[in-house]
């Protein structure tokens, strides 16, 4: 970098996919939640957030890119992670005279995705969380991930999980200030790695009902939510915590496949009613629990975010059977990259092919991914920002 007052951090961050569902605020100031939650970071190989923290004395405001195009960030939720992470970049600036005193100065954020925006494949949580981690980087913060959860959550709630890899629960808390709602590893990825994730993309245009709207629907109309937040999620999370520990599968799925349909019904019972799922996505529903049928037990679990695209979690001993039968729906569909040549399109014995053709036509992509880390610093020649702290041609 020629200008040496610009200061760069970068770091990637990742997408989780909750197993136990977040829907519902109890604080919309401080994006507080009605209950716990629990999810599987996603590998970055994949569907990653970079985001390149910028900032220096001759940058006139704060500003933020995404995938090249500028983006507000005059809103509550981006102004609440500046103002905190600039206290705690205060706080040791006024430890430590030395130190240049970047809390004063204005950020540019750079962030690109790969993979489509807004698309229901929890982009807020990763963009968020490449937000507070870069940021923090670039300050030199000692704060643990958990420490900085608590920022991430105000920019977007799910973004706090995606601070760890792994396993994560994000803890509602019961402080009124809302300082115990928190993200927390439950399993590092190197507990399980052989959980796998197939995500059928059933589109990647931008959603209806945002989960922000949708979810305040839900908590002042749905006479179900109550009893989904304080009585069916609390025991699921221990039920959840127990078959992660144990690597117990068929547990993990059923409780995966049960939450993502409680999530959904609290959906339909909001007045007026929020549909995310579609056709497509009731056929990849009827798919899993076919090849679960077919195979005897579950190896298979679907779960469904405030949008139609499937996440289809199994265990790689399984893979044959999975996504072999998913192939078989939709061999042509663009993802299945040579990586996957090895596996026969085929259907379990005893599976009812009837379901199948309902899936082939509406799935528009598959991504092939699994379980994967946090968050992940990039070598400073990476970033992503010119000389003048723009974004990069
Ligand atoms: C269905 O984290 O996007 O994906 O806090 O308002 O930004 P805000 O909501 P957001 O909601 C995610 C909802 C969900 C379930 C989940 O990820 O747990």
């Amino acid at each position: 970098m020629a200008n040496p007052s610009i200061y760069h951090a970068t770091a990637t961050a990742p997408v989780n996919i909750a197993v136990i569902k977040y829907w519902g605020k109890a604080s919309t100031k401080l994006n507080t939640p009605t209950n716990s939650s629990l999810s599987v970071t996603l590998s970055q190989d994949d569907l990653r957030t970079i985001t390149t923290a910028s900032c220096s004395a001759s940058f006139e405001s704060d500003a933020l890119w995404l995938n090249g195009a500028p983006h507000d960030v005059n809103n509550a939720r981006s102004q609440a992670c500046f103002a905190e992470l600039r206290a705690l970049r205060q706080a040791k600036e006024d430890k430590d005279s030395s130190l240049p005193p970047l809390s004063t100065y204005k950020l540019h954020l750079i962030s690109e995705n790969n993979f489509p925006t807004a698309a229901g494949l929890a982009s807020s949580a990763a963009g968020f969380a490449a937000f507070v981690r870069a940021i923090a980087d670039l300050y030199e913060l000692d704060e643990s991930p958990t420490e900085l959860s608590r920022i991430a959550r105000q920019g977007s709630g799910s973004a706090c999980r995606s601070l760890f890899g792994g396993y994560v629960a994000w803890e509602k808390g019961s402080r009124e200030d809302g300082h115990d709602s928190l993200a927390v590893q439950v399993a590092p990825e190197s507990h399980w790695p052989t959980m796998r994730a197939a995500v059928l993309v059933i589109s990647d245009a931008k959603k209806g009902v945002s989960s922000t709207t949708g979810m305040q629907a839900t908590v002042a109309t749905s006479s179900l939510f109550p009893n989904r937040a304080n009585v069916v999620v609390p025991a699921r999370m221990e039920a959840m915590k127990k078959a992660i520990a144990e690597k117990d599968f068929e547990t993990f799925a059923e409780l995966t496949m049960a939450d993502s349909n409680s999530f959904h019904a609290v959906c339909l019972d909001t007045i007026p009613p929020i549909f995310y799922m579609n056709d497509t996505s009731r056929a990849a529903v009827r798919v899993v629990e076919e090849i679960n049928r077919s195979a005897g037990k579950k190896v298979a679990a679907y779960t469904f975010d405030a949008g139609p695209n499937a996440v289809i979690y199994y265990d790689e001993a399984n893979q044959d059977i999975v996504l072999g039968t998913l192939k078989k729906a939709t061999a042509a569909t663009p993802g299945w990259s040579d990586k996957y040549a090895h596996i026969a399109a085929a259907v379990p014995e005893g599976f009812n092919e009837v379901f199948l053709e309902p899936l082939a036509g509406g799935v528009s992509r598959v991504i092939l991914t699994g379980v994967g880390s946090g968050p992940l610093k990039v070598p400073k020649e990476d970033a992503l920002i010119d000389e003048q702290g723009n974004p990069r041609p």
